[in-house]
């Protein structure tokens, strides 16, 4: 070991000490929207433990999945009045309350994981982080990378807009995943994440889209039949603390939380890489059947972004902000 490094390791040793010491013994409590099993509930429990780690266990946080502490968009209300600690949820849901997070949300916009890390974690991540907390009292303290939403329904294997016509679907209550169905020309249903399973088996709804990790842990495979594997919106799933419940800490418990929420975040990223193709195989051993959009998406691709981007170029920062971000990303 160098030399510099010897003299250090004590004084980062006596630091780490010298943090736990000042931070006082309190449970967190964290709202998940989806069932154990999923890519939120992954996030969760990597953050639980390394918040549990770095405090010597005087710090706990207590995970609530399958909505118990309410729908995913009620959580940001309460954690915004400071009456919830934590809540991970679909990055969608949070856009209502925070209008610019959006960006992450338009159609084909994030095209693989390692984008989705790139905008998360780089200058635009942080732009969105500082806007939700003036937007909506809530501060993003981690990513979850749950993977593409693919297409589920129960009727028919849809792999063109043309199979698509005449199917009801489910989107959760947001304005660009609406317009996006309608730009393939249906009109979907926007329900809350709470009411979707019953929907589905209760057939009020044929189908949905989520990512394959979240179709298994919340059972939707007993009552959808098919995927369509497309790859329109890479679903990111944030960990938010009540901004109010942040400022109310220590100095030393904040850099913590931070600390805590990026170690959970790389958690994310290779949760998915590992599990994914091995859920995918799991859900067609449960008999669910998988295709390929025809034409290489083609088709839904053009309609979406001809569409749907147009629309909401000002909620993003305008068309120049979309066109430097999807630069900094250097696609070859
Ligand atoms: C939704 O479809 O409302 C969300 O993506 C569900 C989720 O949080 O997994």
């Amino acid at each position: 070991m160098k030399l510099k490094q010897k003299l250090l390791m004590p004084f980062a040793l006596s630091m780490g000490l010298l943090m736990s010491s000042m931070v006082s013994a309190q449970t967190f409590k964290v709202a998940i929207g989806d069932a154990q099993g999923g890519t939120q509930y992954e996030l969760a429990k990597a953050f639980a433990e390394k918040l549990s780690e770095k405090t010597d266990g005087k710090a706990k946080a207590d995970l609530f999945p399958n909505s118990q502490l309410g729908d995913e968009q009620d959580t940001v209300n309460d954690a915004a009045m400071g009456l919830l600690d934590f809540s991970v949820l679909a990055i969608n849901n949070v856009t209502p309350f925070s209008p610019s997070v959006a960006i992450l949300t338009l159609p084909y916009l994030i095209q693989s994981v390692d984008e989705a890390k790139e905008l998360t974690l780089g200058p635009v991540g942080q732009e969105l982080t500082k806007n939700t907390i003036r937007d909506a009292g809530v501060r993003i303290i981690g990513w979850s990378y749950s993977g593409f939403r693919v297409l589920t329904n129960s009727k028919r294997p849809v792999k063109t807009l043309e199979d698509l016509k005449g199917l009801v679907i489910r989107v959760p209550k947001n304005e660009i995943m609406v317009s996006t169905y309608n730009a393939w020309g249906v009109n979907p249903n926007p329900l809350a994440w709470t009411e979707t399973f019953t929907a589905l088996q209760q057939r009020v709804v044929d189908g949905q889209d989520n990512p394959y990790i979240t179709v298994a842990a919340m059972k939707f495979d007993e009552v959808q039949k098919y995927i369509t594997n497309i790859r329109y919106l890479f679903s990111l799933e944030p960990l938010i603390i009540s901004e109010q419940v942040f400022q109310s800490q220590t100095p030393e418990m904040q850099q913590i939380i931070l600390d805590a929420g990026l170690e959970a975040t790389e958690h994310s990223f290779n949760y998915l890489n590992e599990t994914e193709k091995k859920i995918k195989e799991e859900l067609v051993a449960a008999g669910m059947e998988i295709v390929d959009p025809a034409n290489d998406e083609k088709e839904w691709i053009e309609a979406a972004t001809s569409q749907v981007w147009p629309k909401f170029y000002d909620v993003v920062g305008g068309k120049e902000r979309l066109d430097e971000v999807i630069k900094s990303l250097n696609r070859s």
